[in-house]
């Protein structure tokens, strides 16, 4: 049995990558998930990660998402891979270290290390981060009432955005920028092509 290719989109709130998600699982016929909340106990990590009202430490918010990560690893994605589907990910361990690591200041050395007794070897072949200035993100107009992450001062959204891009440098052969500015259907051809050289 060939494992299926696991690819993740990731970028700061409002840049689509969840719409490109659930677009390219449709047109490859892979299994779309998401993080935090892809399963009934993620649901419920979800809704406490999510509530602004609920203060929380940047370690108790990092170990939570990854509590919520290492069930839907166990559970939902590797059982997926190893039954030779394919998963679009929207998000997965690249938005732990650039939320709570670059973003909230947890140490990244810490985190990664936390991070391998969560998932084991179970990495993305690819990482697609679809790249867009904060300002741009939230003029799209997010959700009605903002969530811890949404109402974080402004220069948070800036030093995730750093990350991102700071770890996709670092490791160009499994990240993929692609500009997220455009209008859906140009950064769609993008994606696509760069992800014809995956085996579907
Ligand atoms: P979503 O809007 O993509 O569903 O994600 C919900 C929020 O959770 C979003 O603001 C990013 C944040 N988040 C983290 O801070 N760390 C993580 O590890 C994940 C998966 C999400």
């Amino acid at each position: 049995m060939t494992r299926g290719s696991f690819v993740v989109f990731e970028g700061i709130d409002g840049c689509g990558k969840s719409s490109q998600a659930r677009r390219v699982a449709e047109l490859r016929s892979a299994k779309f998930v998401f993080e935090p909340g892809d399963s009934a106990l993620g649901a419920e990590l979800r809704r406490w990660l999510l509530d602004a009202a609920t203060p929380m430490t940047p370690v108790t918010e990092s170990l939570m998402m990854l509590a919520d990560r290492s069930h839907h690893v166990a559970t939902v994605i590797e059982p997926a891979l190893a039954a030779g589907t394919s998963v679009a990910a929207d998000r997965f361990y690249a938005s732990t270290l650039a939320y709570q690591g670059y973003g909230r200041g947890v140490d990244l050395a810490d985190l990664e290390a936390a991070t391998d007794l969560a998932i084991g070897t179970c990495r993305p072949d690819l990482t697609v981060l679809i790249d867009i200035d904060p300002e741009t993100a939230r003029a799209r107009g997010a959700r009605r009432v903002e969530d811890r992450f949404e109402s974080a001062d402004a220069h948070f959204h800036d030093r995730v955005r750093a990350g991102y891009l700071e770890m996709a440098e670092r490791d160009p052969g499994h990240w993929f920028v692609v500009d997220g500015r455009g209008p859906f259907e140009e950064v769609a051809g993008v994606i696509d092509a760069r992800l014809d050289d995956l085996p579907w």
